[in-house]
Protein backbone atom coordinates (compact mmCIF):
# COMPACT_ATOMS: atom_id res chain seq x y z
CA UNK A 1 0.00 0.00 0.00
CA UNK A 2 1.33 3.23 -0.60
CA UNK A 3 1.60 5.79 2.26
CA UNK A 4 0.96 8.81 0.44
CA UNK A 5 -1.96 11.21 -0.35
CA UNK A 6 -1.57 10.71 -4.88
CA UNK A 7 -4.40 8.93 -6.55
CA UNK A 8 -4.07 5.23 -6.14
CA UNK A 9 -3.60 4.37 -9.86
CA UNK A 10 -1.08 5.14 -12.21
CA UNK A 11 -3.52 6.01 -14.86
CA UNK A 12 -5.52 8.28 -13.58
CA UNK A 13 -2.68 11.24 -12.67
CA UNK A 14 -5.00 14.34 -12.28
CA UNK A 15 -7.35 12.80 -9.96
CA UNK A 16 -6.25 13.49 -6.36
CA UNK A 17 -8.34 12.38 -3.32
CA UNK A 18 -9.78 15.06 -1.12
CA UNK A 19 -6.36 15.36 1.22
CA UNK A 20 -8.16 14.49 5.11
CA UNK A 21 -12.06 14.32 4.16
CA UNK A 22 -12.24 11.47 6.53
CA UNK A 23 -10.54 10.09 9.28
CA UNK A 24 -10.44 5.78 8.03
CA UNK A 25 -10.20 3.21 10.52
CA UNK A 26 -9.95 -0.24 11.05
CA UNK A 27 -11.39 -2.23 13.76
CA UNK A 28 -8.66 -1.55 16.44
CA UNK A 29 -8.86 1.69 15.67
CA UNK A 30 -5.57 2.26 13.53
CA UNK A 31 -5.58 4.64 10.74
CA UNK A 32 -5.50 3.33 7.59
CA UNK A 33 -4.66 6.26 5.51
CA UNK A 34 -4.24 4.91 1.86
CA UNK A 35 -6.39 1.80 2.24
CA UNK A 36 -8.60 1.79 -0.89
CA UNK A 37 -11.83 3.85 -0.01
CA UNK A 38 -15.38 2.81 -1.27
CA UNK A 39 -18.27 4.65 -1.24
CA UNK A 40 -21.86 2.49 -1.05
CA UNK A 41 -24.79 3.86 -2.64
CA UNK A 42 -28.11 2.19 -2.47
CA UNK A 43 -27.53 0.25 1.03
CA UNK A 44 -30.07 -2.18 0.74
CA UNK A 45 -29.83 -6.34 -0.12
CA UNK A 46 -26.64 -5.94 -2.80
CA UNK A 47 -25.06 -2.96 -1.26
CA UNK A 48 -25.15 -4.72 2.22
CA UNK A 49 -23.40 -7.65 0.72
CA UNK A 50 -20.73 -5.44 -0.90
CA UNK A 51 -20.27 -3.76 2.44
CA UNK A 52 -19.64 -6.52 4.41
CA UNK A 53 -16.75 -8.10 1.70
CA UNK A 54 -15.01 -4.99 1.20
CA UNK A 55 -15.00 -4.46 5.28
CA UNK A 56 -13.30 -8.37 5.29
CA UNK A 57 -10.70 -7.14 2.97
CA UNK A 58 -7.83 -7.21 4.94
CA UNK A 59 -7.60 -3.58 5.87
CA UNK A 60 -7.10 -3.35 1.91
CA UNK A 61 -10.48 -1.51 1.78
CA UNK A 62 -12.62 0.23 3.58
CA UNK A 63 -16.22 1.25 3.26
CA UNK A 64 -15.65 5.25 3.43
CA UNK A 65 -19.00 6.25 2.74
CA UNK A 66 -22.46 5.94 2.20
CA UNK A 67 -25.28 6.66 0.58
CA UNK A 68 -29.14 5.45 2.01
CA UNK A 69 -32.37 7.17 2.74
CA UNK A 70 -33.55 4.73 5.31
CA UNK A 71 -32.12 6.63 8.40
CA UNK A 72 -32.09 3.03 10.47
CA UNK A 73 -30.24 1.51 7.85
CA UNK A 74 -27.67 4.76 7.72
CA UNK A 75 -27.04 4.88 10.92
CA UNK A 76 -26.76 1.34 11.69
CA UNK A 77 -23.99 1.13 8.76
CA UNK A 78 -22.31 4.19 9.91
CA UNK A 79 -22.05 2.99 13.39
CA UNK A 80 -20.98 -0.89 11.90
CA UNK A 81 -18.24 0.71 9.31
CA UNK A 82 -17.09 3.44 11.57
CA UNK A 83 -18.14 6.25 8.75
CA UNK A 84 -18.10 10.21 10.05
CA UNK A 85 -21.55 11.62 9.91
CA UNK A 86 -20.08 14.07 7.29
CA UNK A 87 -20.13 11.15 4.87
CA UNK A 88 -23.21 9.59 5.21
CA UNK A 89 -25.82 10.52 2.68
CA UNK A 90 -29.60 10.44 2.80
CA UNK A 91 -29.52 10.81 -1.39
CA UNK A 92 -26.24 9.67 -3.37
CA UNK A 93 -26.84 13.08 -5.10
CA UNK A 94 -25.94 14.98 -2.17
CA UNK A 95 -22.67 12.42 -2.08
CA UNK A 96 -21.92 12.75 -5.81
CA UNK A 97 -21.53 16.85 -5.47
CA UNK A 98 -19.89 17.04 -2.25
CA UNK A 99 -16.00 16.70 -2.27
CA UNK A 100 -14.42 13.36 -2.88
CA UNK A 101 -13.62 11.53 0.13
CA UNK A 102 -13.39 7.65 -1.54
CA UNK A 103 -11.66 6.71 -4.72
CA UNK A 104 -14.36 4.61 -6.28
CA UNK A 105 -18.45 4.20 -5.50
CA UNK A 106 -20.23 0.68 -5.90
CA UNK A 107 -23.46 1.84 -7.81
CA UNK A 108 -26.10 -0.85 -6.24
CA UNK A 109 -29.01 1.37 -6.81
CA UNK A 110 -32.43 0.22 -8.36
CA UNK A 111 -32.00 -0.40 -12.34
CA UNK A 112 -33.91 2.79 -12.92
CA UNK A 113 -31.23 5.07 -11.24
CA UNK A 114 -28.20 3.29 -12.52
CA UNK A 115 -27.51 5.72 -15.42
CA UNK A 116 -27.97 8.80 -13.44
CA UNK A 117 -25.94 8.02 -10.57
CA UNK A 118 -23.37 6.54 -13.01
CA UNK A 119 -22.75 9.48 -15.13
CA UNK A 120 -22.59 11.98 -11.93
CA UNK A 121 -20.24 9.88 -10.23
CA UNK A 122 -18.04 9.59 -13.05
CA UNK A 123 -17.88 13.43 -13.65
CA UNK A 124 -17.06 13.53 -10.06
CA UNK A 125 -13.75 11.25 -10.67
CA UNK A 126 -14.76 8.30 -8.79
CA UNK A 127 -13.95 4.46 -10.21
CA UNK A 128 -17.26 2.49 -10.05
CA UNK A 129 -18.36 -0.94 -9.59
CA UNK A 130 -21.95 -1.15 -11.34
CA UNK A 131 -24.93 -3.40 -10.10
CA UNK A 132 -25.93 -5.61 -13.15
CA UNK A 133 -27.92 -4.98 -15.01
CA UNK A 134 -26.21 -1.65 -16.40
CA UNK A 135 -29.84 -0.17 -17.10
CA UNK A 136 -32.98 -1.15 -18.10
CA UNK A 137 -32.22 0.07 -22.15
CA UNK A 138 -29.52 -0.16 -24.05
CA UNK A 139 -28.75 3.25 -24.98
CA UNK A 140 -28.74 3.75 -20.93
CA UNK A 141 -26.05 1.14 -21.20
CA UNK A 142 -23.86 2.68 -23.28
CA UNK A 143 -24.70 6.48 -21.93
CA UNK A 144 -22.59 5.02 -19.18
CA UNK A 145 -20.09 3.56 -20.87
CA UNK A 146 -19.02 6.97 -22.90
CA UNK A 147 -19.59 9.23 -19.29
CA UNK A 148 -16.90 6.59 -18.08
CA UNK A 149 -14.89 6.64 -20.65
CA UNK A 150 -15.01 10.46 -21.27
CA UNK A 151 -14.02 11.05 -17.29
CA UNK A 152 -11.46 8.57 -17.83
CA UNK A 153 -12.60 6.30 -14.61
CA UNK A 154 -12.44 2.74 -14.30
CA UNK A 155 -16.01 0.85 -14.68
CA UNK A 156 -16.99 -2.71 -13.51
CA UNK A 157 -20.47 -4.28 -13.79
CA UNK A 158 -21.45 -6.59 -10.95
CA UNK A 159 -21.29 -9.97 -12.99
CA UNK A 160 -20.65 -12.01 -10.05
CA UNK A 161 -21.24 -15.57 -11.68
CA UNK A 162 -17.80 -15.24 -13.76
CA UNK A 163 -15.84 -14.89 -10.51
CA UNK A 164 -17.19 -18.23 -9.15
CA UNK A 165 -14.38 -20.88 -8.43
CA UNK A 166 -16.64 -23.36 -10.41
CA UNK A 167 -16.09 -20.68 -13.17
CA UNK A 168 -12.81 -19.94 -13.05
CA UNK A 169 -11.89 -24.15 -12.91
CA UNK A 170 -14.32 -24.62 -16.18
CA UNK A 171 -12.82 -21.49 -17.75
CA UNK A 172 -8.89 -23.09 -16.84
CA UNK A 173 -9.86 -26.25 -18.14
CA UNK A 174 -11.34 -24.90 -21.54
CA UNK A 175 -8.49 -22.85 -22.02
CA UNK A 176 -6.30 -26.34 -21.33
CA UNK A 177 -7.62 -28.10 -23.94
CA UNK A 178 -9.44 -30.73 -21.60
CA UNK A 179 -12.58 -30.67 -24.08
CA UNK A 180 -10.90 -29.84 -27.59
CA UNK A 181 -12.44 -27.03 -29.26
CA UNK A 182 -15.97 -26.00 -27.59
CA UNK A 183 -18.39 -26.38 -30.51
CA UNK A 184 -21.56 -25.75 -28.52
CA UNK A 185 -23.62 -25.43 -24.45
CA UNK A 186 -26.59 -25.91 -23.16
CA UNK A 187 -27.16 -23.50 -19.86
CA UNK A 188 -30.56 -23.72 -17.92
CA UNK A 189 -31.57 -21.12 -15.46
CA UNK A 190 -33.88 -22.50 -12.92
CA UNK A 191 -35.13 -19.48 -11.46
CA UNK A 192 -37.55 -22.02 -9.09
CA UNK A 193 -40.97 -21.57 -8.99
CA UNK A 194 -41.70 -19.74 -5.54
CA UNK A 195 -38.11 -16.94 -6.00
CA UNK A 196 -40.05 -16.52 -9.09
CA UNK A 197 -42.93 -15.09 -7.48
CA UNK A 198 -41.75 -13.68 -5.11
CA UNK A 199 -39.20 -11.44 -7.76
CA UNK A 200 -41.61 -11.97 -10.67
CA UNK A 201 -44.56 -11.93 -10.27
CA UNK A 202 -45.13 -10.20 -6.82
CA UNK A 203 -42.01 -8.19 -6.49
CA UNK A 204 -39.66 -5.32 -8.29
CA UNK A 205 -39.08 -7.37 -10.98
CA UNK A 206 -42.57 -8.01 -12.38
CA UNK A 207 -43.13 -5.04 -14.96
CA UNK A 208 -41.23 -4.67 -17.78
CA UNK A 209 -42.69 -0.71 -17.65
CA UNK A 210 -41.31 -0.30 -14.17
CA UNK A 211 -37.90 -2.72 -14.29
CA UNK A 212 -37.12 -4.45 -17.40
CA UNK A 213 -37.72 -7.86 -18.84
CA UNK A 214 -36.55 -10.77 -17.12
CA UNK A 215 -33.99 -11.84 -19.56
CA UNK A 216 -32.15 -8.57 -18.61
CA UNK A 217 -32.83 -8.33 -14.94
CA UNK A 218 -32.44 -12.29 -14.10
CA UNK A 219 -30.36 -13.66 -16.80
CA UNK A 220 -27.92 -10.95 -18.16
CA UNK A 221 -25.89 -12.90 -15.73
CA UNK A 222 -25.90 -15.54 -18.15
CA UNK A 223 -25.94 -14.32 -20.95
CA UNK A 224 -22.60 -12.67 -20.04
CA UNK A 225 -21.00 -16.19 -18.51
CA UNK A 226 -21.74 -17.89 -22.00
CA UNK A 227 -19.67 -15.14 -23.79
CA UNK A 228 -17.53 -15.10 -21.11
CA UNK A 229 -16.71 -19.04 -21.14
CA UNK A 230 -16.77 -18.98 -25.06
CA UNK A 231 -14.23 -16.79 -25.18
CA UNK A 232 -15.97 -15.49 -29.02
CA UNK A 233 -18.04 -12.70 -29.87
CA UNK A 234 -21.62 -13.40 -30.92
CA UNK A 235 -23.09 -13.02 -34.31
CA UNK A 236 -26.45 -14.08 -34.35
CA UNK A 237 -29.14 -14.30 -31.96
CA UNK A 238 -33.04 -15.82 -31.88
CA UNK A 239 -35.32 -16.17 -28.44
CA UNK A 240 -39.07 -17.19 -27.77
CA UNK A 241 -40.73 -17.12 -24.82
CA UNK A 242 -43.81 -15.70 -22.68
CA UNK A 243 -45.64 -14.80 -19.91
CA UNK A 244 -47.33 -18.60 -19.78
CA UNK A 245 -48.82 -19.45 -16.68
CA UNK A 246 -48.99 -16.40 -14.04
CA UNK A 247 -52.06 -14.77 -15.90
CA UNK A 248 -55.77 -14.25 -14.19
CA UNK A 249 -57.24 -17.07 -16.49
CA UNK A 250 -55.49 -19.51 -14.38
CA UNK A 251 -56.80 -18.67 -11.10
CA UNK A 252 -58.24 -21.75 -9.57
CA UNK A 253 -61.70 -20.98 -8.05
CA UNK A 254 -62.21 -19.35 -5.12
CA UNK A 255 -58.55 -17.39 -5.13
CA UNK A 256 -58.81 -14.32 -3.88
CA UNK A 257 -56.94 -11.51 -4.54
CA UNK A 258 -54.95 -11.69 -1.43
CA UNK A 259 -53.57 -15.32 -0.01
CA UNK A 260 -55.24 -14.38 3.16
CA UNK A 261 -57.95 -14.81 1.95
CA UNK A 262 -57.71 -17.38 -0.49
CA UNK A 263 -60.32 -20.28 0.03
CA UNK A 264 -57.57 -22.83 -1.60
CA UNK A 265 -54.66 -21.15 -0.18
CA UNK A 266 -53.95 -24.59 1.34
CA UNK A 267 -53.81 -25.97 -2.02
CA UNK A 268 -51.77 -23.25 -3.77
CA UNK A 269 -47.58 -24.00 -5.02
CA UNK A 270 -47.63 -20.07 -4.47
CA UNK A 271 -49.24 -19.32 -1.72
CA UNK A 272 -47.28 -16.49 -0.21
CA UNK A 273 -48.77 -17.40 3.34
CA UNK A 274 -46.79 -20.68 3.31
CA UNK A 275 -43.77 -19.43 1.58
CA UNK A 276 -43.11 -16.74 3.75
CA UNK A 277 -44.33 -18.20 6.88
CA UNK A 278 -41.42 -20.49 5.94
CA UNK A 279 -38.80 -17.97 5.77
CA UNK A 280 -39.66 -17.01 9.42
CA UNK A 281 -37.31 -19.74 10.67
CA UNK A 282 -33.93 -18.41 10.61
CA UNK A 283 -31.36 -20.05 8.28
CA UNK A 284 -33.37 -21.96 5.84
CA UNK A 285 -33.37 -20.63 1.90
CA UNK A 286 -36.91 -18.33 1.81
CA UNK A 287 -35.62 -16.65 5.36
CA UNK A 288 -33.83 -13.65 3.28
CA UNK A 289 -36.54 -13.42 1.33
CA UNK A 290 -39.23 -12.97 4.31
CA UNK A 291 -36.97 -10.50 5.37
CA UNK A 292 -37.26 -8.83 2.10
CA UNK A 293 -41.05 -9.06 2.57
CA UNK A 294 -41.13 -7.65 6.53
CA UNK A 295 -37.79 -6.27 7.19
CA UNK A 296 -38.52 -6.17 10.83
CA UNK A 297 -38.56 -10.19 10.46
CA UNK A 298 -41.62 -11.30 13.00
CA UNK A 299 -44.57 -12.52 13.15
CA UNK A 300 -46.53 -9.49 13.42
CA UNK A 301 -44.96 -7.73 10.71
CA UNK A 302 -44.94 -10.63 8.30
CA UNK A 303 -49.07 -10.77 8.79
CA UNK A 304 -49.06 -6.90 7.73
CA UNK A 305 -46.99 -7.25 4.64
CA UNK A 306 -49.17 -10.02 3.62
CA UNK A 307 -52.51 -7.96 4.34
CA UNK A 308 -51.32 -4.81 2.93
CA UNK A 309 -48.13 -5.33 0.61
CA UNK A 310 -47.25 -6.54 -2.85
CA UNK A 311 -45.91 -9.66 -1.39
CA UNK A 312 -49.29 -10.67 -0.08
CA UNK A 313 -50.78 -10.80 -3.58
CA UNK A 314 -52.36 -14.06 -5.76
CA UNK A 315 -49.92 -14.70 -8.45
CA UNK A 316 -53.02 -15.30 -10.64
CA UNK A 317 -53.89 -11.17 -9.92
CA UNK A 318 -52.54 -9.53 -12.98
CA UNK A 319 -50.05 -7.58 -11.23
CA UNK A 320 -47.11 -9.09 -13.58
CA UNK A 321 -46.23 -8.92 -17.32
CA UNK A 322 -42.59 -10.30 -17.46
CA UNK A 323 -41.76 -14.15 -19.03
CA UNK A 324 -41.95 -16.66 -16.75
CA UNK A 325 -40.06 -19.00 -19.33
CA UNK A 326 -37.64 -17.67 -22.21
CA UNK A 327 -35.34 -19.88 -24.76
CA UNK A 328 -32.61 -17.88 -26.68
CA UNK A 329 -30.28 -19.21 -29.39
CA UNK A 330 -27.10 -17.55 -29.72
CA UNK A 331 -24.46 -18.29 -32.71
CA UNK A 332 -20.99 -16.92 -31.77
CA UNK A 333 -18.30 -16.46 -34.50
CA UNK A 334 -16.93 -19.75 -35.98
CA UNK A 335 -19.99 -21.47 -35.57
CA UNK A 336 -19.98 -22.41 -32.03
CA UNK A 337 -23.50 -22.36 -30.33
CA UNK A 338 -25.26 -21.87 -27.34
CA UNK A 339 -28.62 -22.62 -25.98
CA UNK A 340 -30.14 -20.49 -22.88
CA UNK A 341 -33.08 -21.99 -21.25
CA UNK A 342 -34.81 -19.75 -18.21
CA UNK A 343 -37.62 -20.94 -16.38
CA UNK A 344 -39.96 -20.24 -13.41
CA UNK A 345 -41.22 -23.84 -13.22
CA UNK A 346 -38.66 -26.11 -11.19
CA UNK A 347 -37.11 -25.75 -7.71
CA UNK A 348 -34.77 -23.57 -6.59
CA UNK A 349 -31.64 -24.95 -7.74
CA UNK A 350 -28.07 -23.88 -9.16
CA UNK A 351 -27.58 -22.68 -12.89
CA UNK A 352 -26.84 -26.52 -14.90
CA UNK A 353 -24.48 -26.63 -17.97
CA UNK A 354 -23.23 -28.89 -20.28
CA UNK A 355 -20.48 -27.94 -22.57
CA UNK A 356 -19.35 -30.35 -25.67
CA UNK A 357 -16.30 -29.72 -27.25
CA UNK A 358 -14.91 -31.97 -29.91
CA UNK A 359 -12.28 -34.12 -27.45
CA UNK A 360 -14.56 -34.06 -24.00
CA UNK A 361 -17.83 -32.84 -22.28
CA UNK A 362 -17.69 -30.79 -19.19
CA UNK A 363 -21.02 -31.07 -17.14
CA UNK A 364 -21.54 -28.31 -14.22
CA UNK A 365 -24.15 -27.78 -11.67
CA UNK A 366 -22.12 -24.98 -10.09
CA UNK A 367 -21.12 -27.51 -6.97
CA UNK A 368 -19.50 -30.27 -9.09
CA UNK A 369 -17.60 -30.21 -12.10
CA UNK A 370 -17.45 -33.34 -14.28
CA UNK A 371 -15.19 -33.50 -16.94
CA UNK A 372 -15.84 -36.17 -19.46
CA UNK A 373 -12.76 -37.49 -21.59
CA UNK A 374 -13.82 -39.03 -25.59
CA UNK A 375 -10.15 -40.75 -25.62
CA UNK A 376 -10.31 -42.27 -22.06
CA UNK A 377 -14.35 -43.01 -21.84
CA UNK A 378 -13.40 -41.65 -18.29
CA UNK A 379 -15.22 -39.42 -16.09
CA UNK A 380 -13.00 -36.86 -13.69
CA UNK A 381 -15.07 -35.33 -10.65
CA UNK A 382 -14.18 -32.02 -9.36
CA UNK A 383 -15.95 -30.59 -6.23
CA UNK A 384 -16.34 -27.22 -5.82
CA UNK A 385 -16.99 -26.01 -2.15
CA UNK A 386 -18.36 -22.82 -2.16
CA UNK A 387 -22.47 -22.84 -1.81
CA UNK A 388 -25.02 -22.75 -3.61
CA UNK A 389 -25.31 -19.91 -6.77
CA UNK A 390 -28.50 -18.06 -5.82
CA UNK A 391 -28.28 -14.40 -4.47
CA UNK A 392 -29.54 -15.30 -1.11
CA UNK A 393 -26.07 -17.54 -0.49
CA UNK A 394 -23.44 -15.35 -2.01
CA UNK A 395 -23.75 -16.57 -5.73
CA UNK A 396 -21.33 -19.79 -5.14
CA UNK A 397 -18.66 -18.00 -3.89
CA UNK A 398 -19.36 -15.04 -6.34
CA UNK A 399 -19.88 -11.90 -4.63
CA UNK A 400 -16.46 -12.21 -2.10
CA UNK A 401 -14.53 -13.44 -5.09
CA UNK A 402 -15.60 -10.57 -7.24
CA UNK A 403 -15.06 -7.88 -4.42
CA UNK A 404 -11.73 -9.22 -4.07
CA UNK A 405 -11.02 -9.04 -8.07
CA UNK A 406 -12.50 -5.11 -8.01
CA UNK A 407 -10.28 -4.58 -4.85
CA UNK A 408 -6.61 -6.11 -6.50
CA UNK A 409 -7.90 -4.26 -10.01
CA UNK A 410 -7.97 -0.59 -8.24
CA UNK A 411 -5.14 -1.03 -5.68
CA UNK A 412 -2.35 -2.64 -8.25
CA UNK A 413 -3.35 -0.46 -10.60
CA UNK A 414 -3.85 -3.55 -12.89
CA UNK A 415 -7.54 -3.32 -14.63
CA UNK A 416 -7.17 -6.80 -15.95
CA UNK A 417 -7.29 -8.02 -12.67
CA UNK A 418 -11.01 -7.90 -12.89
CA UNK A 419 -12.79 -9.12 -16.38
CA UNK A 420 -16.32 -7.68 -16.44
CA UNK A 421 -15.25 -4.22 -16.76
CA UNK A 422 -18.04 -1.55 -18.75
CA UNK A 423 -16.83 -2.35 -22.22
CA UNK A 424 -17.47 -5.94 -22.15
CA UNK A 425 -20.11 -5.79 -19.95
CA UNK A 426 -22.02 -3.42 -22.59
CA UNK A 427 -21.39 -6.27 -25.12
CA UNK A 428 -22.76 -8.70 -23.52
CA UNK A 429 -25.72 -6.63 -22.45
CA UNK A 430 -26.35 -6.12 -26.29
CA UNK A 431 -26.87 -9.62 -26.86
CA UNK A 432 -29.48 -9.72 -24.38
CA UNK A 433 -31.10 -6.80 -26.05
CA UNK A 434 -30.65 -8.11 -29.28
CA UNK A 435 -32.43 -11.33 -28.15
CA UNK A 436 -35.17 -9.82 -26.66
CA UNK A 437 -35.80 -7.71 -30.28
CA UNK A 438 -35.44 -11.10 -31.29
CA UNK A 439 -38.36 -12.83 -29.33
CA UNK A 440 -40.94 -9.60 -29.68
CA UNK A 441 -40.42 -9.56 -33.29
CA UNK A 442 -39.93 -13.44 -34.21
CA UNK A 443 -36.47 -12.69 -35.77
CA UNK A 444 -33.12 -13.33 -35.81
CA UNK A 445 -31.27 -10.64 -35.38
CA UNK A 446 -27.47 -10.00 -36.59
CA UNK A 447 -24.86 -8.39 -34.17
CA UNK A 448 -21.82 -6.49 -35.77
N1 LIG B 1 -25.38 -9.06 -9.07
C1 LIG B 1 -26.48 -9.73 -8.75
O1 LIG B 1 -26.53 -10.93 -8.81
C2 LIG B 1 -27.73 -9.00 -8.33
C3 LIG B 1 -28.71 -9.65 -7.57
C4 LIG B 1 -29.83 -8.92 -7.17
C5 LIG B 1 -29.97 -7.59 -7.55
N2 LIG B 1 -29.01 -7.02 -8.34
C6 LIG B 1 -29.11 -5.61 -8.73
O2 LIG B 1 -28.61 -4.83 -7.65
C7 LIG B 1 -29.26 -3.56 -7.61
C8 LIG B 1 -29.87 -3.35 -6.24
O3 LIG B 1 -30.78 -4.38 -5.99
P1 LIG B 1 -31.23 -4.71 -4.50
O4 LIG B 1 -31.96 -6.00 -4.57
O5 LIG B 1 -30.09 -4.54 -3.56
O6 LIG B 1 -32.29 -3.54 -4.28
P2 LIG B 1 -32.70 -2.86 -2.90
O7 LIG B 1 -34.00 -2.20 -3.14
O8 LIG B 1 -32.58 -3.84 -1.78
O9 LIG B 1 -31.56 -1.75 -2.71
C9 LIG B 1 -31.60 -0.47 -3.29
C10 LIG B 1 -31.28 0.53 -2.20
O10 LIG B 1 -31.18 1.83 -2.76
C11 LIG B 1 -31.68 2.72 -1.78
N3 LIG B 1 -32.00 4.02 -2.39
C12 LIG B 1 -33.15 4.42 -3.01
N4 LIG B 1 -33.06 5.70 -3.39
C13 LIG B 1 -31.82 6.13 -3.01
C14 LIG B 1 -31.15 7.37 -3.12
N5 LIG B 1 -31.72 8.44 -3.71
N6 LIG B 1 -29.90 7.48 -2.62
C15 LIG B 1 -29.29 6.41 -2.03
N7 LIG B 1 -29.90 5.20 -1.91
C16 LIG B 1 -31.15 5.07 -2.39
C17 LIG B 1 -32.89 2.00 -1.24
O11 LIG B 1 -33.33 2.54 0.00
C18 LIG B 1 -32.34 0.58 -1.11
O12 LIG B 1 -31.74 0.36 0.15
C19 LIG B 1 -30.28 -3.58 -8.75
O13 LIG B 1 -29.69 -3.00 -9.89
C20 LIG B 1 -30.49 -5.08 -8.98
O14 LIG B 1 -30.95 -5.39 -10.28
C21 LIG B 1 -27.90 -7.69 -8.72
Amino acid sequence: MDGGGGPRLGRRAGLTLDPSPINVRDHSGRPLERALRVAIVGVGDRGSVYARHLDDSDGEAVVGAIAEPREAIRKAMGIRYAIPQGAQFADWRDMAVAPRSCDAVVISLRDSEHLEAATAFASAGYDILLEKPMAPTLAECRRIVAAAEKANVWLGVCHVLRYTPYTSLVRSLVEGGAIGDIVNVQHLEPIGFWHFAHSYVRGNWRREATSAPVLLTKSSHDIDWLSYIIGRPATRVSSFGSLLHFRPEHAPGGAAERCLDCAVEDTCAYSAVRIYRKGLTPGLRESSFTAVVAPEYSEDALSDALRNGPYGRCVYGGQNDVADHQVVSIEYAGGITAGFTLTAFSPLENRRTRIFGTKGQITTDGSTVELFDFRSSSTTVHEVASGAASAGEGHAGGDVAMIKAFVRALCDGEPSLFSSDGRTSLTTHEIVFAAEEARLRGEVIGLS
